[in-house]
């Protein structure tokens, strides 16, 4: 069974959608450990609650990025975790992690790449005036939000939207094709082809281009 590590700065509601999924037998996979880069971040209680080991890696005592990375990926491989998740991990990852998993680490961003990479994806997306957004899992490269795209799912932005409400609008999506890609990754059904994810035998659901019930 794949041998998952979970990287995560936040309230981890990803992370709980994947455990969910994890948990009801959905993505054949373990959930081997969760790092954490803040001792606050609510994914530790999601944990704790399913007697998932967490590890709180400070940053700060570390002399160089390089070095909290090859510390995150002692602590990974030291558990044979084989596929990484970056579920509300706020930093971007550098060499000696990248270079242990080569397309073995995704990531979610809230927004329809290429467009609005980077932080605040929903705001960049309604300060636009965009009228379709969405989330996009994709593999990590050595860029911000550059790497191979898995799945992406798209929503409407309403003229009287805001950050938030289309963050809300987005999020239900992510809790959805998060779980999706890394279940096809589990499968064995992802084949990276350069820039391009190959999908085993797999049509995308309908409901990631609209959901009715996310109309007015
Ligand atoms: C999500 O919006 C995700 O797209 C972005 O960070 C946020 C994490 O939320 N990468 P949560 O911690 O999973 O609730």
């Amino acid at each position: 069974m794949l041998k998952i590590g979970v990287l995560a700065s936040g309230r981890g509601s990803n992370f709980q959608a994947i455990i969910d999924e994890v948990e009801a037998r959905r993505i054949p996979a373990k959930i081997e450990i969760l790092i954490v880069d803040n001792p606050k971040a609510y994914a530790i209680e999601r944990a704790k609650k399913h007697g998932i080991p967490h590890l709180y890696i400070n940053p700060k005592e570390f002399q160089t990025k390089e070095a909290f990375y090859e510390k995150i990926r002692d602590e990974l491989i030291s558990r044979g975790v084989q596929l990484v998740i970056l579920a509300g991990f706020m930093r971007i990852v550098k060499r000696p992690l990248l270079d242990a998993f080569p397309n073995r680490i995704m990531n979610i961003h809230p927004a329809l790449l290429p467009s609005f990479p980077g932080l605040h994806g929903q705001k960049q997306a309604v300060d636009y005036g965009v009228r379709i957004s969405g989330c996009t899992v994709h593999f990590v490269d050595e860029g911000v939000d550059t790497g191979p795209i898995i799945i992406q799912a798209a929503v409407p932005v309403h003229p009287d939207d805001t950050e938030e409400s289309l963050s809300e609008r987005i999020l239900k999506l992510e809790h959805k094709i998060f779980p999706e890609a890394i279940r096809l990754f589990a499968e064995g059904r992802l084949e990276v082809e350069g820039r391009k994810v190959k999908i085993k035998d797999y049509k995308l659901p309908e409901i990631y281009f609209a959901n009715p019930e996310m109309r007015e």
